[in-house]
């Protein structure tokens, strides 16, 4: 965008009741005090922004004489295409036009938002209108024009492992939400740290109980040994206990028999003293001989029934003594001290074994407790790895960035981030001239750094507006700007004189 002032004229413009203003390429404007030198660098903000050149609203109604209406025009050339563009203010009521046709407000603020932002344009057009902005917005005005350096670019720059951590991370996240990710993941971590830290001092606080533990396959060896003689001694056992089931049941079948041999040898007195009756007992008739000899053979028949009975019992219990010599009671009181004997042996050594495998137990929780510790330091180290990067990279970038402006000034130096206690960066903004901040410039400083600072600004958007250097007469020499430039300078005595030249 290139513009060109070719003409002004004022009609009752503050003191101005009739002026055209031919512009050059070098424009000088020179008169005495209040001569309206200013004036004219006015009426081209009022005609564009409605504002003075520092931004100010203001009203151009002359004060010292009456007049219809105030009327400002400028003949500008945009890119080599002639635009006229008017404004006049008529009882506090602006009009514009835009090439002569009269339009509104919006219309012709439109067409002027169109052709350049409005801060930057003041800036161009007056070298001391930059500095009267906030800091924060000299500083964005300033940055927009000059690219951010490109992540890879950063990461170029950054040490390698940071680089490289960080390249990887970036092809998912930007920066500012790999920050808040790892500083979530470094609270959480932490925490769990601490938490693991204590559960493994718990676990080898358990384990420190355990005096030197040696492995104990020799000691299973030997109660195996133990155990296994208890099994055959056992084995004794049930073979002692079957015998003697066996010796029980004979002995008690033994008994048994006797006890019936007893009964039947007390039923024989009276079975051989039973008297023969021979006289009926209810008639007293002596029984006849027939009868007699019946009541003899029923008793004959009866012993000799009792007899074989009794023999049969006899000869079992020969035969069950016989068979009670042939088995044989064990005894096995000793037998059994024996097995408790043998198997309090292998106490001591069930004990040792149970022990070692508490041990063992106990020391594979510490095991895996202390990997679990150390997988979550080394995650949270990671984190901590990853904010360290981001802030070395935010360092790297505003380095980078601030070398890239400073790279576009010759005289200025221009701060653009100011490092915190915390060693993080911190936006700010400040130009300085040889260690002196702008406000504490002197008149001809502060020009000479307004026009530096206008000639980057106009080069990096590729604006390319007049300058306006008022009160140029404070300064001694300045370098030739980009554009028109339009001068005015104090002469004493001296009627408003504007003349065009190289
Ligand atoms: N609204 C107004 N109506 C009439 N005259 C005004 C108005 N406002 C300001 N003036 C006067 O216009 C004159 C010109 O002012 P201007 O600031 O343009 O002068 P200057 O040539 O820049 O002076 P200096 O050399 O002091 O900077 C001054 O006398 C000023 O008081
Ligand atoms: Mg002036």
């Amino acid at each position: 965008m290139n513009i060109k002032f070719q003409s002004l004229k004022l009609e009752n413009f503050k003191s101005h009741q009739d002026l055209e203003v031919k512009f050059g390429d070098l424009t000088k404007i020179t008169g005495d005090n209040a001569k309206g030198k200013s004036s004219l660098l006015e009426a081209i903000t009022w005609l564009f922004y409605g504002v003075d050149p520092l931004g100010s609203k203001n009203d151009p109604t002359p004060i010292t004489y009456s007049a219809e209406q105030t009327l400002v025009q400028a003949l500008l050339n945009v890119d080599e295409k002639p635009l006229l563009l008017g404004k006049t203010l008529k009882k506090g009521k602006a009009s514009y036009y835009i090439n002569e046709v009269p339009k509104k407000a919006t219309e012709f603020n439109e067409l002027i938002a169109q052709l350049f932002d409005k801060d930057l344009f003041l800036s161009l057009l007056n070298p001391n209108y930059f500095f009267t902005l906030k800091w924060e917005n000299q500083r964005s005005m300033l940055l927009q024009y000059v690219s951010a350096p490109a992540n890879k670019e950063v990461l170029k720059q950054l040490p390698e492992v940071q680089s490289e951590k960080l390249g990887t991370l970036l092809k998912k996240h930007n920066l500012s939400d790999i920050e808040k990710i790892h500083r979530e993941n470094k609270t959480s971590l932490e925490k769990k740290h601490i938490a693991a830290q204590s559960r493994t001092k718990t676990l080898k606080g358990q384990l420190e109980v355990f005096t030197i533990m040696t492995p104990v396959d020799s000691l299973k060896v030997e109660l195996a040994q133990i155990d296994k003689q208890v099994r055959e001694k056992e084995a004794l056992m049930d073979e002692a206990f079957e015998k003697n089931q066996a010796y029980n049941k004979c002995q008690s079948e033994l008994r048994n028999i006797q006890d019936q041999i007893d009964m039947s040898k007390e039923r024989w007195p009276s079975l051989k003293n039973e008297v023969i009756e021979d006289t009926c007992k209810t008639c007293q008739r002596p029984l006849d001989e027939e009868s007699v000899e019946a009541v003899k053979a029923d008793k004959d028949k009866r012993i000799e029934e009792y007899k074989a009975k009794h023999n049969e019992l006899l000869n079992k219990r020969d035969l069950l003594k016989k068979q009670l010599e042939t088995l044989e009671y064990i005894d096995v009181s000793e037998l059994r001290e024996e097995i408790r004997q043998i198997d309090s042996t292998g106490t001591q050594l069930r004990e040792a074994i149970r022990s070692y495998s508490e041990f063992e137990r106990l020391q594979t929780q510490v095991n895996e407790a202390q990997e679990e510790e150390n997988k979550v330091l080394e995650n949270l180290n990671d984190s901590i790895f990853v904010i360290d990067s981001v802030k070395a990279f935010k360092a790297k970038e505003a380095q980078i960035q601030a070398e890239k402006v400073q790279a576009l000034f010759e005289t200025l130096s221009i701060r653009l981030f100011e490092q915190q206690k915390n060693g993080e960066f911190k936006n700010t903004f400040e130009i300085e001239l040889d260690g002196k901040p702008y406000r504490k410039l002197s008149l001809s400083e502060g020009i000479r750094a307004g026009l530096e600072l206008r000639e980057v600004l106009s080069k990096q958007s590729e604006v390319n507006v007049p300058v306006f250097v008022d009160n140029a007469e404070s300064i001694t020499s300045f370098k030739q700007p980009t554009g028109q430039l339009i001068t005015s300078r104090v002469v004493a005595g001296q009627d408003l004189t504007i003349e065009v030249g190289e």
